[in-house]
């Protein structure tokens, strides 16, 4: 939330540095409604921002060097040299996001001098709610407006995606655009090829909520690259550029030239482009029950077929359909292998779905669940102080 976690970093950066920090920037986590792993297949994803977010403030140095503190992560810190190269460090993983945004974005031509900054945030880590998007968003977004850069909030959250693919995680460009462009009360319809956004509102009648199953995700390892390669193989196979391009008659068409996982895989990628669009209808026309089969069909294309979804979490969304009984939107969200369930639900049954997670869910998992509700929030900020 943008006044905890402002008012961490600002106390912190006093502490530490002696002095008043002169700028502050913020961009939030986000909770993908539907439209999962659509995103580097050029389709459609719908997102929203949540309240939890990024906090950096900041003042120039005087000197050519990041200085940085990371008030959550034990209070660590790092600096490193300006400049167009980039260099890892070895074990700081929160800090080569902002090396690698710095690297980029002076690759482009800008100039960056020295800051002191420190950094806050409350997205919870491995939750598959996308703290490190948040991270490079608001880190980019504060070097934009402190050089005068002028940077496009888009071709922020594009260096943010390149930060990503530095390190390690060949992720699309969902997390970073909602980061860096969601309004609130909104949720955002990204055409990932053409890169238009259509803000889509959520209807006021409904709550948003976040069921964190607490087992952490990590998508800088090999399942999430290894399902990116599963997809383009098999646009290759049909000859496509992009699963954006494929139908299903297509896809049954060449069935007999691919194997079944590859096959499962595109048929995820087909079908959840098909959902994620008429799910926006059934948000437009304030449509719980469509929006319901929609997200369920989603959740069960990720458990079947493009094997992505835990016990723990499958668990979670049967738990919560049953408590909602009739018109359940609940599905996971995220990149997959544990983090959150979201849910659309009436305020009404709010008291209900949370009665069932704490009776329910630790005698699946052995796990208490951390249960979030939000609706959608403004992306990116910026300010002097
Ligand atoms: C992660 C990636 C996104 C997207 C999702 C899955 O969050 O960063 O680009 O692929 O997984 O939809």
């Amino acid at each position: 939330m943008l006044d905890v976690v402002k008012a961490k970093s600002v106390e912190a950066f006093t502490a530490h540095f002696g002095c008043q920090p002169e700028f502050l920037a913020y961009a939030p986590g986000r909770v993908n409604l539907i439209g999962e792993h659509t995103d580097y297949n050029d389709g459609f994803v719908l997102p929203c921002a949540i309240k939890y977010g990024t906090a950096i403030v900041a003042k120039k140095n005087g000197t050519n060097k990041m200085r940085m503190l990371a008030v959550d992560v034990n209070h660590e810190t790092d600096e490193f040299e300006c400049s167009a190269t980039f260099t890892a460090h070895e074990t700081k993983v929160w800090a080569n996001y902002l090396r690698a945004m710095v690297a980029l974005i002076m690759q482009k031509g800008h100039k960056v001098e020295g800051l002191d900054l420190a950094i806050s945030g409350d997205v919870p880590l491995g939750a598959g709610l996308s703290s490190s998007a948040s991270l490079e968003v608001s880190f980019g977004h504060l070097l934009s407006s402190i050089f005068g850069l002028n940077i496009p909030l888009q071709e922020i959250a594009l260096t943010g995606q390149a930060c990503e693919a530095l390190n390690g995680c060949k992720c699309g460009i969902m997390d970073q655009t909602i980061s860096a462009c969601g309004k609130a009360n909104s949720a955002l319809l990204i055409d990932c090829r053409s890169l238009v956004l259509t803000q889509v509102p959520v209807p006021s009648n409904l709550d948003i909520l976040i069921v964190n199953s607490n087992v952490k995700h990590s998508l800088v390892g090999g399942e999430y690259n290894e399902r990116r390669e599963q997809c383009e193989n098999a646009a290759k196979i049909m000859g496509v550029k992009a699963l954006r391009d494929a139908t299903m008659d297509m896809l049954n068409a060449k069935k007999g030239e691919m194997d079944d996982v590859t096959y499962r895989r595109a048929r995820h990628v087909i079908t959840e482009d098909e959902r994620v669009l008429e799910a926006v209808d059934a948000f437009k026309h304030g449509d719980l029950a469509t929006l319901a089969e929609k997200m369920y069909a989603s959740h069960c294309s990720m458990r079947d077929d493009f094997e992505i979804t835990i016990p723990e979490i499958d668990g979670l969304v049967e738990i919560i359909r049953k408590a909602i009984g009739e018109n359940a939107a609940v599905r996971m969200t995220g990149g997959g292998f544990g983090g959150s369930v979201v849910a659309v639900v009436e305020p009404a049954k709010v008291p209900q779905v949370k009665a069932a997670i704490d009776a329910e869910y630790e005698k699946i998992s052995g796990k208490k669940a951390t249960i979030i509700e939000t609706h959608a929030f403004d992306g990116a900020y910026f300010t002097t102080l």
